[in-house]
Order: C-alpha cells, then structure tokens, then sequence
C-alpha cells in the first residue's frame, strides 16, 4: 500500500509527479485560495504525509486528529505555521526547506531597501499622475545607501546573504544575533552590537530574525525611537515580529523616515490597511523567495523531505531532530 499523501496548494506537476511515483497523493486544487480549514480536517485524518505552506496553521487541535502521519513538510524556511512541539510529543516529523531561498530572498531584501531609500515606487506613481513638470534639485531626493551603515537583526543565512551584498555598496555592517557569529564576522565584515546600538547607529536596520514567542514585536515603540529620524525599516521576516501599529505612528510622525515591508502580521493585508495610505512605506505581497526557479526548488526540497520521511530515512531538513536522537 503506499502512503497517503495531501498537498494542500497547486504546486509544480513535476513535483507532483514525483510524490506520485511513491505515493497516493490528493490535493487542495484551486491556484490562489487556501485549503478551507474544514476539508484540511478532513484530509488530515487518513494522511501519512502532509505537505503544506506558511497559509496554512497546523496547530495542536488540527494535528490530533491525524491517526497516521509521519510528517509535515513544510514549502518556506519559517515554521512558525505549525506547533512543533504537539507534532514532536507525537513523534511527527516536521521539515522545511533552508538554503535554497537564501540568495533569492536577499536579492528581495536588497530590492526592497534600494527602493525604499530612493523612492522609487512614489516616483512611479508621481510620474503616472502626471506631476512631473519640470527637473528640480530636490525633487523626491532620498537617502544615500554607500557608504550607509546597515544594521542587521538575525543574522543566520540570509543575514549573511544581505552582508554579502552591502558590502558591495560599501556598507558598514552591523549585526544582532542571539549568539554571536565569529566566523561571519570575519568573512563578511561583521560588527557585533547590542540592539539598543544597533538601532541607534544604523541608517538602514533590517529585521531577519525568525519568529518565536520571544522575538514577536521586538521592534515596538520603544526601539523605533532609538532609530534614526532618517533611518529605514526593512522586514522580510514575520510580520509579527515588528508591531505594526507603533511603525504606523513612527513613519506618520517622522520618528523614522520610511519603511520597506514584505511581510505583515495579518497575511494578506486588507486594501484598506492604514500603512498603504502612507507614502514612505513600500509594501510587497510577501516575495521574498518569489523568483521561478527559487520556489521550484522549495517545493522540491519540501518533496524530497517528505519522500524521506516516508521512507523511514532521516529528512536532511528535519526541524524537530530530537526524533531521530532519542
Ligand atoms: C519562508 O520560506 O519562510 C518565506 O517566508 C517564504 O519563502
């Protein structure tokens, strides 16, 4: 018999395929729209394997109604969809897909800041509206980034990967870490400050930590006002991990100058969200690791974890790893 999987999004056929050479597969069909929670319910209970995305919450009450899964991979690099404690106390394996979105995401990270400093999306839209009368020596002027200091919270693989390409841009770069990172000190010309320096000294801050209880709105009201008057915010974390209602107030009254987000605490943001309305905000439909090749490859790590799994071998992505050291 072989293993019953659910894929609870349309993902690439030829991954697909490739569960289904193994597997009994069954899922979600429509492109865009998440699996209802019901029919994910429904699905969960007969299922060895599930593959799911960050849209979808795989919480404790949703995970005991399985009666034989073995493992839940997860397509991104975050997991703060799914409580991996109630799947490891049932011994599920849970994986996701690190390194392959690392230079994509940085890329967008990167993008996100450029833009953000130059202005680039409000003088998009004041050449659409057909203000643009005349070439003025102030006109939409930003910030400069060479030879800015770029201060950098978390500083794991696409930490690094943002590091990389500041230094490009003569960068000083300073960085935040639960534990410090000598040898990323050392190759990317890292400087290591408490965050309270950090936020103070830098003129762009980017905020790549994961998201856990102890790092949801760590940038607050409090840390706003340590930053910079000419200082940008960049998220393409979690939303979560910087309160969005303090950011509103700060980018209103100046207290920062602008902000680039692609990731909010409610996903997707409604049109009537009161950061759109603000001009030195550029806001993305979380992209990050968007690029074609990119999210190919996630979806093929995240089947090549779940294939292990079932197999009984060890998924080289194994998030809850004292499974296998017990
Ligand atoms: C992730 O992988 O966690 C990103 O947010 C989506 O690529």
């Amino acid at each position: 018999m072989k293993p019953k999987v659910y894929i609870t999004r349309r993902i690439p056929k030829e991954v697909v395929e490739k569960i289904g050479q193994l597997c009994e597969v069954r899922m979600w069909g429509e492109e865009d729209v998440p699996v209802p929670r019901q029919v994910l319910e429904e699905e969960i209970i007969e299922a060895d394997g599930l593959f799911c995305l960050l849209t979808e919450s795989i919480d404790e009450s949703l995970i005991s109604r399985a009666k034989n899964l073995k493992v839940i991979s997860n397509m991104a690099v975050g997991y703060n969809n799914i409580d991996v404690d109630a799947a490891t106390r049932r011994g599920i394996m849970v994986t996701n897909t690190p390194g392959v979105l690392t230079e994509t995401t940085a890329d967008l990270t990167f993008a996100l800041l450029m833009a953000t400093a130059r202005r680039i999306v409000e003088s998009t839209d004041y050449l659409r509206s057909g203000k643009w009368k005349t070439w003025s020596p102030m006109l939409l002027t930003g910030q400069d980034v060479y030879g800015a200091t770029l201060g950098i919270i978390g500083m794991g693989r696409i930490g690094e990967a943002v590091a990389k390409r500041a230094k490009g841009f003569d960068m000083k770069v300073l960085y935040h870490n639960r534990n410090r990172k000598l040898e990323a000190e050392q190759t990317f010309d890292l400087e290591y400050a408490d965050l309270q320096t950090l936020l103070k000294e830098s003129d762009f801050v980017c905020v790549m930590t994961p998201y856990t209880p102890e790092t949801r709105n760590l940038i607050g009201e409090k840390e706003l006002s340590l930053m910079k008057k000419t200082a940008v915010l960049i998220n393409t974390a979690r939303g979560g991990i910087v309160n969005e209602q303090a950011l509103y107030e700060a980018l209103k009254n100046g207290t920062i100058w602008a902000a680039g987000l692609d990731v909010f605490e409610e996903e997707p943001i409604k049109p009537d969200h009161p950061l759109l309305k603000l001009p030195n905000v550029v806001m993305l439909p979380h992209i990050g690791s968007a690029s074609i090749k990119t999210r190919t490859r996630m979806a093929e790590v995240a089947a090549t974890n779940l294939l292990q799994a079932l197999s009984n071998q060890t998924p080289e992505h194994l998030v809850n790893r004292e499974l296998v050291n017990r």
